[in-house]
């Protein structure tokens, strides 16, 4: 069974691009990536998504009145468009309200730590970083889990390890992180949903 998914960005897109490479190689578990939808008009994901012709859209906080209206915005256009699975990749708006009803345990999101480790509120980006760096673990890596009303707080669907080398910044930690955990546990996260091999409370089965 083909599932349609969506990709929900903010900013570089390199999570997307990961996706965009497996699906390239038949390796998405036969889902087909429908519609990349971006907080930011601005984001380099959108060009992305064009260079491989995948439809774009733009659906940003600040043009509605509240988030209740900009979660709906984002619940219509995933409805107009099929998406039976939604990919957070780097989006950088927390989904509340209806939405997560409609799509429960059909969103899932990648979170540059070991999660229950620097995760939450105000942990995004290159700031999970540099709170691994100031606490000073020696291992850190990335998370794919299931997107609740909790920050961070869904099932843990994947996780892979990464060591924290002792020169590093929040910059080359970052990358890190991402070239050997994030771009790899996204793609096999989305392919296991896809084979139907990935129960609600995150477990792999045969
Ligand atoms: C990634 O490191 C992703 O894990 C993180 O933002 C970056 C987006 O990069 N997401 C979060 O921090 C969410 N809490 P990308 O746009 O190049 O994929």
């Amino acid at each position: 069974m083909v599932k349609n998914i969506a990709v929900l960005v903010s900013g570089g897109g390199t999570n997307l691009q990961a996706l965009i490479n497996a699906q390239q190689r038949n390796e998405l578990g036969g889902g087909e990536i429908r519609l990349v939808l971006s907080s930011r008009a601005d984001a380099y994901a959108l060009v992305r998504a064009e260079k491989a012709g995948i439809p774009g859209c733009v659906i940003s906080r600040k043009e509605y009145a509240d988030t209740a209206a900009f979660n709906d915005a984002i619940l219509n256009r995933l409805q107009q468009a099929e998406i039976d699975l939604v990919v957070l990749a780097g989006f950088m708006s927390i989904l509340s309200g209806r939405l997560l009803q409609v799509y429960r345990n059909r969103i899932i999101n990648v979170h540059p730590s070991l999660i229950p480790a620097f995760c939450g509120d105000g942990y995004y980006g290159l700031r999970v970083h540099q709170a691994a760096l100031d606490y000073g673990v020696k291992v850190t890596g990335a998370t794919v889990h299931f997107v609740n009303e909790i920050t961070d707080g869904g099932r843990i669907i994947l996780q892979k390890a990464v060591e924290v080398l002792p020169d590093d910044t929040p910059e080359t930690l970052q990358r890190r992180v991402m070239e050997q955990a994030e771009w790899k546990i996204l793609p096999m996260a989305v392919s296991l949903i896809c084979q139907g091999k990935i129960d609600e409370n995150g477990r792999v089965s045969k």
